[in-house]
């Protein structure tokens, strides 16, 4: 099926350069039935979706061997698919207008600190992944905290979604927050939707659902809590020989999370860890867990260590439009403080 015809099935006016545009691609793309797709029969779009392949979306993101794994299509049938769900999506090219207007929806979240903010062009921003990674205690998941409370306090009909890997979740520690930021604690817990994930394949699965919450449920998710990213996957894939299995399937799971921020307009942030970098002798010791497909779906990639008297050091580390640098920053019982 073409896109003017499906445009027109699905009976979704255009208007060229408008917000509504995007927000329009976004709908479709949630609308868009798998099955519609050419060599996807019933039985092939059954084995899709048991496999998670259950939008047009994520067959356009896949790659052919992806697709023959998941349903035995052939692979010529699989780049089929491929091209005809890129077409559905119009994941063409978009004009500066259109991607200006995009950025327009851009939110950004307050870390309490004016030095962070400033750092990140003004808090961590909706439409993108951000990533922490640093050392324990380092104060990866206080930041978690701290953005679920801020983006609650500051948006009243908004919900954050906390997905806790290590079990480190601490609803008392929100109270102190939401005190710290004059809101009521209830109303913010109400508001924190959160899942402990058990292994990565759960991990997945969640990050899944999310799309769920948003599209089936209406709920109005602003941010997205990934606490932590990695260490799951370090834990379940050990060894040399897992690496590729490892780093396929955490490339999935930063395909879905950077759907959701690009979709809906969510923020996601993402923490990791760090290891030692063995044959690094000048500088820093340490990288973070998770190479390169981590790296690269992250829109803002923050290092964090522990500095002098107590206090926290950001150092950004890539961003598309902002300068490398780096703040001081405390993490105290009401949120973070400049110094
Ligand atoms: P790992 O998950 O172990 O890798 O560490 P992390 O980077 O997630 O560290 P986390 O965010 O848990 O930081 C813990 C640090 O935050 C503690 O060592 C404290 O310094 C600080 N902290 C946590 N809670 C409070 C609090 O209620 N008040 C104050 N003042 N500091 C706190
Ligand atoms: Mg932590």
């Amino acid at each position: 099926m073409t896109k003017a015809v499906y445009e027109e099935e699905m009976d979704i006016p255009i208007e060229e350069n408008s917000v509504e545009k995007v927000e329009t691609k976004a709908k479709r793309a949630e609308q868009a039935d798998i099955g519609n797709l050419p060599g996807v029969g019933p039985a092939t779009a059954e084995k899709l979706r048991e496999s998670g392949y259950d939008t047009v979306m994520s067959i356009a993101v896949a790659t052919p061997g992806l697709l023959v794994d998941a349903s035995g299509v052939s692979e010529t049938v699989a780049r089929k698919m491929i091209n005809a769900a890129r077409e559905v999506l119009d994941m063409g090219f978009e004009s500066g207008l259109d991607v200006l207007q995009k950025r327009q929806r851009v939110n950004k979240i307050t870390t309490g600190s004016k030095a962070f903010d400033d750092l990140m062009g003004g808090g961590f921003e909706t439409g993108s992944i951000t990533e922490c990674f640093g050392e324990f205690g380092s104060g990866k998941t206080q930041i978690g905290h701290i953005l679920a409370v801020n983006v609650l306090t500051d948006n009243p009909e908004a919900v954050a979604i906390y997905i806790d890997t290590e079990n480190t979740f601490r609803p008392e520690r929100i109270t102190q927050l939401a005190e710290g930021r004059g809101s009521d604690p209830e109303d913010i817990l109400r508001r924190i939707k959160v899942a402990r994930a058990y292994n990565s394949d759960h991990q997945l699965l969640l990050a899944d659902k999310v799309e769920d919450l948003i599209s089936k449920d209406g709920m109005n998710v602003k941010l997205v809590v990934v606490d932590s990213l990695t260490a799951h996957f370090r834990a379940e894939f050990i060894g040399r020989g897992t690496l590729a299995e490892r780093q396929q399937k955490l490339n999935k799971h930063m395909h879905s999370l950077l759907k959701l921020a690009d979709l809906h307009n969510v923020c996601v942030y993402v923490t990791n860890q760090v290891m030692a970098k063995p044959d690094q002798f000048f500088g820093d010791p340490t990288q973070a867990i998770g190479g390169h497909i981590v790296a690269h779906a992250s829109t803002f990639r923050v290092y964090l260590r522990k500095g002098k008297k107590g206090s926290r050091v950001a150092k950004l580390i890539d961003s598309p439009n902002l300068v490398e640098g780096e703040c001081n920053f405390m993490v105290e019982t009401e949120g973070l403080k400049d110094l």
